[in-house]
């Protein structure tokens, strides 16, 4: 830095000449035009405006110079250095442009992609019905039992009193699985209800017995709307002391309202199966209609087509016979069993009306479900 002197002569201090600041202001307005982004032209900024810059320093200078020299030299790097800054600021704004335009081109996001290539699936309609069902009895303390689908002949019927020339036995109805060396008389059936469950458990367990068992069945029917091959079923068994046909109805009634609403009622139907003794068909009152669309024709209710109730599934209390091949001693225990099919309520509740959809597998008849667990 140079020393007051009073005979100093500005134009001798270099760099305050007029070229000299000139060359200064134009290789500072040179870097600038020359950033190529925001990251170069802050380098830029820093060169050139900073502390250490070569017009800051000139600027230094410019105390040093006797009075009347000041305002010349100081006019000269003032417009020197707005003119730089003025050129900054043009070009940060430019630059700033340049990377807006840059990231909406790069980072572009394509809305028409699909934005999951793994959809999520949907649990099968049957089973989380068949769950919601278990669930009313589980809360009731009834506990989930299971048995094999390929199922003895003595459990799918002995058991359950079919006499040998039961109907039910033939091979209309029944698939037979072939013994080991292809005979047709292997004892083995696919099971035809749920209601074998019924005999493993009372076998299995000592009374009371509180048992609901979801679980599939077979039968040999064609494919078609109403009907299929490979069906589902809800078995449910009750054995205890002094249980009667009261509390089926009850806990009939309790089922119904805890899946389609309260006050529903049901009606029981006289009816026969080897198993229960007395048997019955039960209903349950349209959940629908609540029994309005009957004799009304203005009123057409497809859910029970104007009935005004829906068949359920047959029941009745268990037969001292049974009770008796399943060593449980019917001057004591007493018991009621019910079973149902889960795709007749499935249809019925929801207004599936071909039976194909729901073993077809087509995830679209699942989807509208969703994943309820
Ligand atoms: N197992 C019978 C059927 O498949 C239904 C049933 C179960 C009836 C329990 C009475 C008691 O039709």
């Amino acid at each position: 830095m140079s020393a007051p002197n009073k005979s100093y002569d500005p134009v001798e201090v270099e760099a305050l000449k007029p070229e000299e600041v000139a060359r200064m202001r134009d290789e500072a307005l040179a870097a600038v035009a020359a950033a190529a982004d925001l990251e170069a032209l802050r380098e830029v900024k820093t060169a050139h405006t900073g502390d250490r810059s070569p017009l800051a320093l000139a600027n230094r200078e410019i105390g040093a110079l006797p009075p009347h020299a000041k305002a010349d030299a100081g006019k000269r790097v003032g417009q020197a250095r707005g003119a730089v800054n003025q050129a900054l600021k043009a070009r940060q704004v430019e630059l700033e442009a340049e990377r807006d335009a840059r990231v909406l081109v790069e980072e572009a996001v394509d809305v028409t992609l699909p934005y999951d290539r793994t959809p999520p699936g949907a649990r099968h309609p049957l089973t989380t019905l068949a769950e919601r069902i278990a669930d009313v009895f589980v809360a009731m303390g009834y506990e989930v039992a299971e048995g094999p689908e390929v199922e003895a002949e003595w459990f799918n019927f002995d058991a359950l009193n079919f006499l040998p020339d039961h109907p039910a036995r033939t091979m209309q109805d029944t698939f037979f699985v072939a013994g080991p060396g292809g005979e047709a008389e292997s004892g083995v059936v696919l099971r035809t209800h749920t209601s074998p469950v019924q005999a493993r458990s009372m076998i299995d367990r000592e009374p009371p017995v509180y048992i609901v068992c979801p679980g599939r069945v077979f039968r040999t029917d064609e494919l078609d709307a109403t009907h299929t091959p490979v069906f589902h079923q809800i078995e449910l068994l009750a054995i205890d002391e002094g249980l009667t046909m009261a509390d089926l109805k009850g806990t009939l009634d309790h089922m119904v309202q805890a899946l389609f609403g309260e006050g529903l009622r049901t009606r029981l139907r006289p009816s026969y199966f080897p198993f229960t003794e007395p048997s019955a068909e039960m209903d349950m009152e349209c959940f629908v209609c609540h029994g309005e669309s009957v004799g009304d024709p203005d009123r057409p209710c497809r859910t029970c087509s104007s009935e005004g109730w829906i068949e359920l599934g047959g029941c009745g209390m268990v037969n001292p016979r049974v009770l008796t091949a399943c060593g449980i001693d019917p001057e004591k225990y007493s018991g009621f069993a019910f079973g149902f099919g889960i795709e007749r309520m499935l249809m019925f509740r929801h207004n599936v009306e071909d039976m194909r959809d729901m073993v077809e597998g087509d995830v679209r008849f699942a989807l509208p479900f969703g994943m309820e667990i």
